[in-house]
């Protein structure tokens, strides 16, 4: 049948995947169904500070100039991930905020400098960064990130300003986990999108992630989340969509992580202000996931041996509704 990029074409929705570069280069199935399948890319890793600038002022672009390469040939487009985030941060840097080497004055420099130069990097090429990753609790307050502790809040609306200098055609979005349906995090995340425009600030989008585990119940009131940001005048998208489940899996399982799926991608077709949909990564065998949750897995929509799963058949069925 048609690829699952037609279907979402169609539909007026841009369906992705992120990608890991080692096996965008080794494995040729995985090269394949990334060529076919989506019509926009993230970068699993390779846009982050510790990849992007390993070195104080030393910045390597290699890994995500070959995924922008990549999706030219294919004609696909590429969403930006991540301008800040509290992980994956190079050790120059931690350290240096640790030791005092590096002060307040000099951390914001040091950040002002990356946003300004990966963006204008990429500048014209990225329709969507996520500007900041993760900045809140789960309660809503502030994380207590290195960022956090050393700039205050006001570090984000810093952040947005220097992503739009540098590059005015992205749409500049936060990001997290956890804000799928109405809940405290994702009520801060209205708060703060609503604070940053009323001080003229531009934020674009909302960013859901949507790590899911069936373990635990299907937020049923994402609808109402996607509508409250559309009515703040903002895009949404979801980013980084997998559902987990407790191995081994069954045929139960597999079918609640289809629905689950399922239930995102129709929330997201069904408003008009859900402009991409994002798997985070398409291959069980690449995931994230059994790294992080001891005993868990089968995340995505394609098994070890890219056989696809229900949930693959639900994404399916569900782009070709529209
Ligand atoms: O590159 C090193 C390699 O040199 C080293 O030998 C190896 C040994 O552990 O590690 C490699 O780094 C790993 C890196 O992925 C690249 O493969 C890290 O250990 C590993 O922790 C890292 O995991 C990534 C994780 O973010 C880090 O927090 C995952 O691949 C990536 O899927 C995940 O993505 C995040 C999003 O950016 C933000 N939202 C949550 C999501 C899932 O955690």
């Amino acid at each position: 049948g048609a690829p699952l990029k037609s279907l979402a074409a169609r539909a007026d929705l841009l369906f992705g995947t992120a990608v890991n570069m080692d096996a965008l280069a080794e494995d040729k199935t995985y090269r394949k169904i990334t060529a076919r399948e989506f019509n926009s890319l993230t970068a699993e890793n390779v846009m982050k500070w510790e990849t992007l600038q390993p070195e104080r002022g030393v910045y390597d672009f290699s890994q995500g100039d070959a995924l922008m390469r990549f999706a030219k040939q294919n004609g696909q487009q590429v969403r930006g991930h991540t301008l800040l985030w509290h992980n994956q941060l190079p050790a120059w840097l931690t350290e240096g905020v640790a030791d005092g080497s590096i002060t307040k004055d000099e951390l914001r420099q040091i950040l002002r400098e990356h946003i300004t130069t990966v963006a204008k990097h990429y500048k014209g090429k990225i329709y969507q960064w996520d500007v900041v990753n993760e900045v809140f609790e789960e309660d809503g307050s502030y994380r207590q990130s290195l960022w956090y502790q050393q700039l205050g809040p006001s570090y984000i609306a810093d952040a947005f300003r220097w992503a739009k200098q540098a590059d005015p055609h992205a749409k500049l979005y936060v990001n997290d986990y956890n804000v799928e349906g109405v809940n405290a995090k994702s009520t801060a995340y209205h708060n703060l999108v609503k604070d940053l425009r009323a001080q003229g600030i531009r934020v674009d989008g909302f960013g859901i992630q949507g790590h899911l585990s069936t373990q635990y119940g299907f937020p049923g009131d994402i609808p109402q989340n996607l509508q409250r940001f559309a009515d703040l005048g903002v895009e949404s998208s979801f980013t980084e969509v997998d559902v987990r489940g407790v191995m081994p899996m069954d045929e139960a399982k597999l079918n609640l992580q289809a629905d689950y799926f399922r239930g995102m991608l129709d929330a997201c077709l069904d408003q008009r202000k859900c402009t991409s949909f994002t798997i985070w990564g398409f291959a069980d065998q690449y995931s994230w996931v059994p790294d992080v949750f001891a005993g868990e897995g089968s995340a995505n929509i394609y098994d070890e041996s890219y056989a696809p799963k229900p949930s693959y058949w639900a994404v399916r069925q569900e782009l070709a509704e529209g």
